[in-house]
Order: C-alpha cells, then structure tokens, then sequence
C-alpha cells in the first residue's frame, strides 16, 4: 500500500517508519526543509532507540522516503496521514492549537487523486477531522475521499515497541471503504493478534485524550497517596503492589515521581478540559490531577531543601536526569524545569547531568547551571544528589565511590530506584518519595 505522512516530527516518523517496516510504501514529507535534508542523510533528528537503524533500512530498501513537495507524496498515496504538531495555543488559554492541521489539510487538498483516506494520527480535540472534511471539500470539490482518526498510543523511548506490540489499534472511521483501508495497513498485526478498536471518528478522537488524561490521573493518584505514606509512615513501592496486582487496578502508570511531563499529559489534559468547559462541562477528576502534579513538583523542590536541613543556599546539588523521562533527550514540560529554577533562585549551586538532554536542557534553563559529561563529576564534593530521571546508567552507580567523593551524604532519589538500605547503611541520608 502506498502512504504518505505529513510532519516528520515524532509521531510521524516514528509511524511512517514502522509502515514501511510493515512492507508499505511511506513517503514522509515535512515543509521544514533543514529536516528533510537531514533525513535524506540518514540523520535523525530526533533520539529514540532503534528508530535510526530501521529508518536506514527501509530507506535502503526503497520503502521509505522523504521529501518536502506534497506533490511528490500525495497523489499516488491510498491514504495520508496528518502527523503534525498540535502544540498547546499561544494564547496560553490550554487549546490544541490546530493551525498545522488545517495548513496541511488544505495543501494537501489540490493533490488527491483518486480515492484516498484523510487519516488523523495528531492528537486533536472532538470534531477536527470533520474540519478537515470540510477544508478539503472547500478547496478540491472533487476529491473523492474519506476522513478517519487513528489515535497513537506510543511513548517516547518505547515506540518503536508500542508500534509494533501495542495492547490495540483504535480506527475512527465513517464508511466501510475506509475501515478497509485502515484495517489492510494495520494488516502485520493481524499475526499478533492485535485488537483493532473500530468507533466513529468523534470516538476515537476522544478516546485518545480519555486515555493520556486517565493515565495522568493514575499518577498524581499515586504521588498524593506517596505523600500520604510519608504523613503516616507507610511505604509507597510496597502499597502499589499491594493495589496494583489487582488485575481492575493494574501494576502500570503506579510509580511516584517529581511529577509527570513531556510533551503529551500536560498539553492533552489541559485541551480535554478546555473541550469539556466549551460544552458546559467541568472534568473535575483531571482538573484535580493537574493541580496534584504543579503541586507535586513545588513539593520536590521543598524535599530537597529539608534534606539540606532547610536552606539550600550555597550547597552544591548534583542533579541526575534533566529529561522528563529516559530514553529521550525530550525536554517540553520536564519536571526539572521547575524544579532546577527554584533551587536556583535560593542560592543553589547545580551541577547536572543528562545521558541525552543536555543540549535540549540548556535552550530551556536559566543561565548559571553547571553541566558535566558524567555522572560521578556531577557528584564531586556535592553536598546532595538529586536523582531526578531513572536512566539506566543510574540505576546501579558505585555508591562507595560516591562516599568517597561527595562532601555529604545525602541521596534524594525522586524516582525510588534504590533500596533505601543499600545507601543507609553506608551513612548516606537517603530521601526516596513515599517512603520512610
Ligand atoms: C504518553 C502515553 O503514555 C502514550 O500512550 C501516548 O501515546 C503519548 O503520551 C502521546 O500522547 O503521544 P509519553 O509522554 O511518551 O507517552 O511518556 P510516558 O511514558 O507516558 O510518561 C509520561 C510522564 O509520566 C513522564 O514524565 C513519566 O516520568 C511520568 N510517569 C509515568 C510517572 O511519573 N509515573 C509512572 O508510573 C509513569
């Protein structure tokens, strides 16, 4: 089958990559020239595990293919896939700002060509692909399509294995033709028996934002209860097995943090409670979960500073992890962008360390942040160390080196990656979230 993805950003790539591994024919076309270029190289603009070998592969095999004429890409193409950005409006009110959509929608228009589906992979509020029905009819009054909404699920640095393993594959459609499009392309994970969710369009694009919202949800559920156990002395790892092997409640999505970020929950909960407000409504359950997640990054920052006896001035804190999560060097609404600027501002003096995000870290923190290229010289004479994103070249660092090269011996391990006694019981302080 042949397919074209509009927007090369995350999404897109990812998802015209894992077609054309799929055996279809993908071009990719962005109208960000730098980044086609870049692509035509072999380079990757972005970082996400495995996706530059497979990138490689089917382009060398003639599968994949980038360019940035529509024209190119369009006509020949069974269904196109909108894959643009919808970033939070510059209004600053928490709307999906669509414009991209509706820019692609319309040039995109002129160059159908026989029966193609119109096929939404952004995450859009309710109505939007009948907007883009609509901008399409308006510009090409022949064009003989269809509009559908194909929801991703993939999370950053897992994606290709959401991609291709994922727990189902949701397909708002409108007419029989188009299922039968969608259900053809998605035809590899058939073998795996994927379940394929078929709803109406209004569906699936709720769907979507229903599901990033419940997980946000799940996890401020989850650091409210850690505060809880640390007001009554009880600990959180084990409290989340105990409720998690309840198969109603589900182990996943149960792990205390500084909070949740990225480029995703806090953009997408924010737009479903704009929708909800625009029909009268109130989500009030999401509303809380967002306030418990600004509330738990202010409650980071207040931890690390009674782990330094109450005053972070002029201490040395090493900060590990910048990113919002491992495995990305993704920056966009990472905790560490609260959290860094807050201690900053008190006199604190950071030394940081990021595997990837280093570079994405600088365009976003203030000036005055000391970053490093290793771990361990983020550490020295370091009067805390703040473990802020579980990578796994943290997970299992030489403790006894660390005695040795920090000033005091004081661990704030806002992931609970290390079992409290492997630190304390070489004299270290150790400060996980919800636990004793
Ligand atoms: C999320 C969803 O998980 C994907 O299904 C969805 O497709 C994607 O958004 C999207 O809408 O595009 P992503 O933002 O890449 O994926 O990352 P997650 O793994 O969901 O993590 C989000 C944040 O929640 C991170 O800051 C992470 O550290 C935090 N988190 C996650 C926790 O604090 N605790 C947990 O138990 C799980």
């Amino acid at each position: 089958m042949k397919i074209a993805m509009i927007g090369t950003g995350y999404v897109g790539l990812v998802t015209g990559t894992c077609f054309a591994e799929f055996g279809h024919h993908v071009t990719c076309v962005d109208n960000v020239e730098e980044k086609i270029t870049t692509l035509q190289k072999g380079d990757i603009p972005i970082y996400e595990p495995g996706l530059d070998a497979l990138v490689a592969k089917n382009a060398a095999e003639g599968r994949l293919q980038f360019t940035t004429d529509l024209a190119e890409a369009v006509p020949d193409a069974e269904a196109v896939f909108i894959a643009v950005g919808t970033p939070t409006s510059r209004r600053g009110d928490g709307y999906a700002d669509l414009t991209y959509i509706y820019a692609a929608a319309k040039e995109l228009a002129e160059h159908l060509h026989g029966y193609t589906v119109i096929v939404d992979k952004s995450t859009v509020p309710v109505g939007t692909a009948r907007q883009v029905a609509r901008i399409i009819k308006e510009t090409n009054s022949a064009a003989d399509f269809d509009v559908a909404s194909n929801p991703e699920f993939l999370r950053e640095g897992a994606a290709l294995a959401d991609f291709m393993r994922p727990d189902r594959v949701v397909i708002g459609v409108e007419s029989e033709r188009s299922e039968q499009v969608l259900r053809e392309i998605y035809q590899p994970l058939y073998l795996r028996d994927t379940p394929i969710v078929s709803t109406s369009i209004e569906t699936a694009e709720l769907t979507k934002y229903a599901a990033n919202a419940f997980l946000a949800v799940k996890i401020s559920f989850i650091n409210e209860i850690a505060s809880v156990c640390e007001a009554v002395g009880a600990d959180v790892t084990d409290l989340a097995k105990g409720i998690g092997m309840d198969g109603r409640i589900g182990s996943k999505f149960l792990h205390p943090g500084p909070g949740y970020g990225g480029s995703c929950f806090p953009k997408d909960t924010l737009a479903l409670m704009r929708l909800v407000q625009e029909y009268g409504e109130n989500l009030r359950i999401v509303e809380a979960a967002v306030e418990v997640n600004a509330a738990q990054k202010a409650r980071m920052v207040k931890k690390i500073r009674d782990a330094l006896n109450g005053s972070e001035t002029g201490k040395t804190i090493a900060v590990l992890g910048l990113t919002f999560k491992p495995e990305t060097d993704d920056m966009r609404d990472a905790p560490a962008l609260t959290i860094l600027p807050a201690l900053l501002e008190k006199g604190a003096k950071l030394r940081v360390h990021d595997p990837k995000g280093m570079e994405e870290a600088k365009k976003y923190l203030p000036e005055g942040i000391e970053y490093v290229d290793d771990a361990y010289a983020a550490c020295q004479r370091a009067d805390a160390v703040v473990l802020m994103t579980e990578w796994n070249q943290y997970r299992a660092l030489d403790l006894e080196r660390l005695k040795t090269d920090m000033k005091e011996l004081t661990f704030i391990d806002l992931r609970n990656v290390y079992e409290p006694t492997s630190l304390t019981s070489l004299g270290f302080n150790y400060v996980g979230v919800g636990r004793k």
